[in-house]
């Protein structure tokens, strides 16, 4: 919860991504935040101060020479008064101001005059982010220590043109205003982490595959959990359909070998957990067209192959990572199958669970886990997913505080 409490001075300009300022205003509320905004004269042809009041629960700041603001607040004030100052979106206008020092409105005199970390949102047509002119002024902006979240690419929302430009999601800058603003120790700062997290798409054809129930969400909570300790996470992610975690870098596969062979091109690291629910076969020859039903002829059967074993292959490599974990999905016999793999795989660590249907672990929100070691078994209790996942995370980085 590092923006609970803290107070942000939303600054908005007028770009057609304002609509989604709404949204993070009640995203950064959600957290614990509170919300004090500033509109441009420009923002205000695209969002009314009623809506952004009313979803901020404040005064709506629009004015430099209104009597009353600098009675009551005073914008030097309002510059201060905060724990950051993010602008989103940040207009290609907003920029060049910033990035020359000018002040002739609110909102870019409190930029002139704050003294608090300043993050920017850019959102903007492509062109104009990359015209010569806006390069310019983003790199004099890093210069001075001004952050950015995005441009990302895709689509713009009113010209319908791709490129990159458009604004980072709410969400993403949240996770990225909560790194800035997030003072936690960072054990694992300089240690490199590789984790694997969802299912496999094995293909029958290329419509058919065979999968498994696993969500990614285990896997997910955990590389977000190693980043939030400070690690430089690599994230190997099966097909799945929750968004990619802030502040990890996301590799998207769907094959168990195309898994493997993103693992090994993250090699060197330092920590490896292997969470993905990796099917042990695939279809031995998968068809390149869709096997055709015809009436009247036999049911096709399907041979398989075995996949790789990427948990053993990490556990036995040459540049194998100092701690090498991996996850046991049992339906029966738990501890036993768990103690085998241990040694089998080449792991430190098993982190193994009963997904037995009637758990309803596998594709659910909640785990109940044992972490079985070189040193024994340990019963950790029914916890949500991200609980274990910060759990496991600080445990890592105890293994790696003995050294
Ligand atoms: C429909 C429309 C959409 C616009 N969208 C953007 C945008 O996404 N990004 C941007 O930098 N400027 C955009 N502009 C131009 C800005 O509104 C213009 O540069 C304005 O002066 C910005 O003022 P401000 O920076 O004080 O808010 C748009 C203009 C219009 C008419």
């Amino acid at each position: 919860m590092v923006l609970s409490g803290k107070r942000i001075l939303l600054i908005i300009s007028g770009g057609i991504a304002a609509y989604k300022s709404l949204d993070l205003i009640r995203r950064l509320r959600e957290r614990g935040a509170s919300v004090r905004p500033v509109m441009t004269a420009g923002a205000q042809q695209f969002v009314t101060p009623l809506a952004v009041g009313a979803l901020a629960a404040d005064h709506v700041f629009t004015d430099l020479f209104s009597r009353q603001d600098e009675q009551d607040v005073g914008h030097i004030r309002l510059a201060r008064d905060c724990d950051l100052v993010l602008v989103a979106p940040a207009t290609a206008d907003l920029l060049a101001k910033m990035a020359n020092g000018l002040a002739d409105d609110l909102a870019s005199t409190v930029l002139l005059a704050t003294d608090r970390p300043v993050l920017v949102a850019p959102a903007m047509n492509p062109h104009m982010w990359n015209h010569a002119a806006t390069k310019r002024n983003v790199a004099t902006l890093k210069g001075d220590g001004i952050r950015f979240i995005g441009p990302m690419a895709g689509e713009m929302a009113e010209s319908r043109e791709a490129g990159v430009g458009r604004m980072a999601e709410p969400l993403e800058i949240v996770a990225a205003a909560e790194a800035l603003l997030d003072t936690s120790p960072k054990p694992l700062a300089g240690r490199k982490a590789i984790v694997t997290s969802g299912p496999t798409h094995e293909p029958i054809d290329p419509v058919r595959y065979i999968a498994n129930r696993s969500s990614g969400r285990q896997g997910h909570a955990i590389a977000a959990a190693l980043a939030k300790l400070g690690a430089d996470v690599t994230l190997v992610s099966g097909p799945v359909s929750i968004a990619d975690p802030a502040g990890v870098s996301t590799v998207h596969v769907e094959r168990a070998e195309e898994m493997r062979d993103a693992v090994l091109t993250a090699l060197p690291a330092d920590i490896a957990v292997m969470v993905a629910a990796v099917a042990d076969w695939r279809v031995a020859s998968a068809s390149d067209q869709k096997i055709k039903k015809h009436p009247g002829e036999s049911i096709p059967t399907l041979a398989l192959t075995e996949n790789p074993d990427i948990l053993k292959t990490i556990g036995h490599h040459t540049m194998r990572p100092k701690l090498v974990i991996g996850f046991a999905a049992e339906t029966q016999d738990v501890d036993n199958n768990a103690k085998a793999k241990l040694t089998r795989k080449g792991a430190d660590i098993i982190v193994a669970n009963d997904v037995s249907p009637a758990t309803g672990i596998m594709g659910g929100v909640r785990n109940r886990v044992k972490i079985v070691s070189h040193n024994g078994i340990e019963q950790w209790p029914d916890m949500a997913k991200d609980e274990v996942a910060s759990k496991l995370a600080a445990l890592i980085a105890d293994r790696f505080r003995q050294g």
